[in-house]
């Protein structure tokens, strides 16, 4: 199996994961005799440093030539009094908006070995298992009219959808329930605005198409509470693209860490695949990121976009092996009753490298 893989792994921890989960996909590669081939181009604020431009049309028609794109993280301080037209966090806009996904795959999954560490108890989060779909290419970042007059002390953004939007990422969560436990939970503010109740009834016409499938809906307000007192009541979780950022950040107390969520987004020319966290200024450059969220990631291209389930699956279940035998990046040991034993990020990419390895040769 041949695929080209672009990597633009962007600021603080960014380079520091990717290249963690690029290692172990070429572990997989070596192993199973497939061709990755990987390219590496700029994002973010390393690009607008070096660019001026957080895209570099480079780094774009680059993406546009790959399989898949796989990015790190983008942002930092320095660029924190920039307009958001200027700002790291543009140019991945930009690229999303270029590649065309529209359906944001998040997972959020609960590993028994990683309950000690979310401040929700065992018999809470234990059996966790939610795909959330987060709509990526409406809504408020992308809607029209946008601006911040300074000379009236006014600003404003826009949420809006079409029907066709709302439909075409409803039909990826139907359809993702029905490989799953069948259920669809839709979440909107459908109390208070328009956008959401074109939301509302746009998913519950979908819904006919899938008579397999339970719908409901839910309030965003109401929603973030239940997802941290039952959030084993959720299968897939569809939601557009501001709800979908924040409950799916929140969601990473159920797993233990923002640092263990990965993602894909899919529906258009190209596959984007990121992990869920961002920059981390905070732990940038001190080899204290966890890697795992973006090497599952690696895993989620090797599934969808190059439809080798079993070497994906390997992926995953090496992960579960490395937490299995105690091993942690410090944001999985807060607490460390076990006396797990602590690991830089390149030492947790490692040990996944090596049970990898030891999981295929012996499948
Ligand atoms: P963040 O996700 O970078 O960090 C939030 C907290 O989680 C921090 O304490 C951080 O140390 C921790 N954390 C995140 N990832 C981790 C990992 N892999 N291992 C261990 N700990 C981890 O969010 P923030 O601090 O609000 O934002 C920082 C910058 O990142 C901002 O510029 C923001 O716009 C950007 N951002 C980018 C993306 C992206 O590129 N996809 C996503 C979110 C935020
Ligand atoms: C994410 C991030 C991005 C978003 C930012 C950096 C543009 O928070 O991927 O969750 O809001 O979509
Ligand atoms: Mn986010």
């Amino acid at each position: 199996m041949k695929l080209k893989i672009l990597v633009v792994a962007g600021d603080g921890i960014g380079p520091e994961v990717t290249g963690e989960a690029v290692a172990v996909l070429r572990e997989v590669a070596a192993l199973g005799g497939h061709e990755f081939n990987f390219s590496e181009r700029r994002i973010g604020g390393v690009a607008i440093v070096k660019d001026g431009t957080p895209l570099p049309a480079e780094t774009l028609s680059e993406a546009l030539a790959s399989d898949a794109v796989l990015l790190g993280a983008v942002g930092g301080n320095e660029f924190n009094s920039l307009p958001p037209d200027k700002r790291p966090e543009a140019g991945l806009l930009q690229l999303r908006a270029a590649l065309g996904g529209f359906a944001n795959l998040r997972p959020a999954f609960a590993f028994k070995e990683l309950a000690v560490n979310s401040p929700l108890k065992p018999e809470v989060t234990d059996g966790a298992d939610i795909m959330f779909v987060r709509e990526l290419l409406g809504g408020l970042y992308f809607g029209q009219p946008r601006e911040w007059n300074r000379a009236t002390g006014e600003a404003w953004n826009t949420m809006r959808y079409t029907k066709d939007e709302v439909a075409r990422v409803a039909r990826v969560a139907f359809k993702l329930a029905q490989g799953r436990r069948k259920k669809v939970t839709s979440v909107d503010k459908a109390n208070v605005l328009e956008v959401s109740q074109l939301w509302r009834a746009t998913v519950t016409e979908v819904a006919a198409e899938f008579p397999d499938v339970t719908l409901e809906h839910q309030y965003v307000d109401a929603m973030a509470m239940h997802l941290m007192n039952q959030p084993r009541n959720y299968d897939v979780v569809v939601t557009e693209n501001l709800f979908g950022d924040i409950l799916s950040d929140e969601a990473a107390v159920i797993t233990g860490s923002l640092g263990m969520l990965p993602s894909a987004t899919i529906g258009g020319k190209v596959d984007l695949y990121e992990p869920v966290h961002g920059s981390a200024p905070d732990i940038a450059g001190k080899g204290l990121a966890n890697p795992l969220g973006a090497i599952l990631t690696g895993s989620m291209i090797l599934r969808l976009t190059a439809g080798l389930e079993a070497e994906a699956a390997a992926i995953r279940a090496a992960v579960r092996r490395v937490l299995e035998e105690g091993f942690r990046t410090p944001d999985l040991a807060r607490s460390n009753p076990e006396g797990y034993q602590v690991l830089s990020t390149k030492e947790m990419g490692a040990k996944v490298r090596e049970a990898v390895k030891t999981l295929l040769v012996n499948a």
